[in-house]
């Protein structure tokens, strides 16, 4: 339970259990399932929690309401880490009233295929709830991240409830400490893997919000975000604009034997010595992946290095593009660095991967290794890091 101000209360959970979010995203710090209690003449609950939760969030919904009784559940998303307890929430609740909007209402159905009758409220784009001192907006979001998510701003205490949206991994104890700086490699390993598809949706949300003025944003993951808001919001306009966050070459690589390896790591070596911005290097077989594609779209110049196996390119490195082209990559610079031993072919491939993106232009430089680095190889890595870096 956290305090946002005298009338908001944070009455999420942290989920310290799960392995993978979503099935596939590592969370080596958990991650918070947020709901917000909102005090009023009317009492308000933004969002369930994870059903793996339900018992551990109504214990401190109770003692948070200290006697009193929800009037409206609002559901802004229903994917099941924010609606899995919505059955549970009833059973104790059944007088309560449902805020949420047409597509909401056919997923709450779907989700929970016997659940008892209950009152509805159904709410279109721009209308308002009044629970007293505190008036809510609800605004459509479709796709940040499913086609029903809406976010509500509080008029009266000017705080935005975001849905996922500034959402990020890891469970934050000292709020206090947050700035744009520490956020944003969480947050955008969460907005890449998860929203990063959507970023016109996001563009479109971005421009619905700028009228208001927001003093606090309630994302649904990870810690409430206040005081100088502007370097958050503009870490999400550049992330889902697909404009580079900051200067520098990720170079993502796939290498059996440690030759294509060698490459990398002269590469990195020669892009540093020429002062190229940060030089992220992420052996693909081994990192976080999700990690490594969040990475690449936060710079300008991204280096593809994978030997030829099988007439193709190294299994890692096919996850790799691909997660890259499913989330739209665009406006880079592209490095290729291909081995193989009688016919490399890497390089090939790893562009045809991505041929549907747009604008990516690439470096005429490109390295072909023969098996092992040679003196040829070397001049080539140098001219690439050269180019990358002019
Ligand atoms: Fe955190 Fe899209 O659910």
């Amino acid at each position: 339970m956290k305090k946002i101000n005298d009338n908001i209360i944070n009455i999420g959970v942290a989920d310290f259990k799960t392995d993978l979010f979503e099935g596939q995203y590592r969370i080596p710090n958990g991650i918070c399932y947020n709901s917000y209690l909102v005090l009023d003449d009317y009492v308000t609950v933004f969002d369930t929690v994870d059903k793996k939760f339900t018992t551990e969030w109504m214990e401190t919904l109770e003692k948070s309401l200290n006697g009193r009784q929800p009037d409206y559940l609002v559901l802004q998303h229903m994917e099941p880490d924010h609606a899995g307890s919505i059955s549970g929430f009833l059973t104790k609740y059944p007088n309560v009233q449902i805020v949420a909007n047409t597509k909401s209402f056919a997923l709450i159905a779907r989700f929970n295929k016997n659940l008892p009758e209950f009152n509805k409220k159904v709410v279109a784009d721009g209308e308002t709830l009044c629970t007293g001192t505190h008036t809510f907006k609800f605004i459509f979001a479709p796709m940040v991240h499913w086609p029903e998510v809406m976010v509500s701003y509080e008029i009266y205490s000017k705080t935005l409830f975001s849905a996922d949206a500034f959402g990020t991994f890891g469970v934050c104890e000292d709020n206090e400490k947050i700035t744009p700086a520490n956020w944003a490699d969480e947050a955008c390993r969460y907005y890449i893997g998860i929203v990063g598809k959507y970023g016109s949706q996001v563009q479109t949300l971005i421009k619905k919000l700028a009228p208001l003025e927001i003093d606090t944003i309630c994302s649904l993951h990870g810690p409430h975000l206040s005081g100088d808001l502007s370097g958050y919001i503009e870490l999400y306009d550049s992330w889902s604009s697909n404009r580079a966050e900051k200067e520098g070459v990720v170079i993502a690589y796939a290498s059996a034997y440690g030759n294509t390896e060698t490459a990398v790591e002269m590469l990195a070596e020669n892009l540093s010595a020429n002062g190229c911005g940060d030089v992220k290097v992420f052996d693909l077989a081994r990192c976080d992946m999700s990690k490594a594609i969040a990475e690449a779209f936060r710079y300008p110049n991204v280096v593809l290095a994978s030997i030829t196996y099988n007439s193709g390119i190294f299994p890692v490195m096919t996850e790799f593009i691909n997660g890259l082209t499913e989330r739209n990559f665009q406006n880079k610079t592209v490095g290729i660095i291909e081995n193989g031993s009688w016919g490399p072919i890497a390089g090939k491939v790893m562009t045809s991967m991505l041929e549907r993106c747009k604008n990516i232009t690439y470096a005429q430089n490109k390295v072909t290794v023969n098996s092992a680095v040679d003196d040829t190889a070397v001049t080539a890595i140098s001219a690439l890091a050269d180019e990358l870096c002019g």
